[in-house]
């Protein structure tokens, strides 16, 4: 991949005092991809995503987005989180609004921008509607909603669907696949979830078990929409097992 690597971390350690959490982890996110990153629960995932955002300070090594350190004060990244991100006190037309209103877009492009994706998303006729009378399926496609209409270079996925119950999970990540393919978004999306990462990924890393390190970063070329019994997903799936196995 090297020099048009969208992000690229370089021997990046984190300790919270004695706690080594991550050990010198290196590698690149491809422009365009949607890179799967499955581990324990406790390896480490939040707190790279963390380190990446800059809520946490990192202990040493770097983080480079477009070959740049990353800085979310100037570039434009999004954070998903697990469970319902919407501000309730906002109707769904103003949630999406929320990410342009604080990047300061222009008027007529915040309205261009809130049509197409609450369109995509399915929710035009529910732009007037709080949070409250929305089901947990529609208050996930806000928070997606949200985060795409600021077009970000980089979109992070913190196991946005790991309460959720198994169809409405798909359907989800049905949504997140579809935009993912409309807009080119570099996606990092955490999951301990195998068959998850399989279904969605482009691309998988498997982390080692805490101090996280990178066990190996796999291809998934499987043909979309993707088929979970088919017999090469499957095959996928049990290699991801195999590579992980903290049980
Ligand atoms: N702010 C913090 N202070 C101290 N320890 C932390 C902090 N955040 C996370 N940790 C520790 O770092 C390890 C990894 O946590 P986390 O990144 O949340 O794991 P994951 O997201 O993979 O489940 C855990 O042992 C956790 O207790
Ligand atoms: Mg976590």
């Amino acid at each position: 991949m090297g020099s048009n690597a969208k992000v690229k971390v370089r021997h990046l350690t984190k300790k919270f005092g004695d706690l080594l959490v991550l050990d010198d982890v290196s590698f690149e996110v491809g422009d365009g991809d949607l890179l799967c990153v499955v581990g324990p629960t406790g390896c480490g995932k939040t707190t790279f995503l963390n380190s990446l955002t800059k809520i946490y300070d990192i202990t040493s090594g770097e983080i480079l987005l477009n070959d740049e350190p990353v800085d979310p004060g100037r570039h434009n990244i999004s954070y998903i989180f697990q469970g319902d991100s919407t501000m309730p006190w906002l109707t769904v037309e103003q949630n999406v609004r929320f990410g342009l209103d604080i990047k300061g877009y222009p008027e007529a492009r915040k309205r261009e921008q809130v049509d197409k994706y609450l369109d995509i998303v399915g929710l035009d006729a529910y732009r007037g509607y709080y949070p409250k009378q929305l089901s947990a399926s529609m208050l996930q496609r806000v928070g997606i909603a949200r985060a795409f209409a600021t077009e970000p270079e980089l979109l992070l996925m913190d196991e946005p669907y790991g309460q959720l119950d198994i169809e409405l999970r798909f359907k989800l990540e049905d949504e997140l696949v579809k935009l993912w393919r409309l807009t080119g978004t570099t996606v990092i999306f955490i999951t301990h979830n195998i068959e998850e990462a399989v279904y969605l990924g482009n691309r998988i890393m498997v982390l080692t078990n805490k101090p996280a390190g990178v066990k190996e970063t796999l291809n998934d070329d499987l043909p979309r929409p993707r088929d979970i019994t088919a017999p090469e997903f499957v095959e996928l799936r049990n290699r991801v097992t195999d590579l992980i196995k903290w049980w």
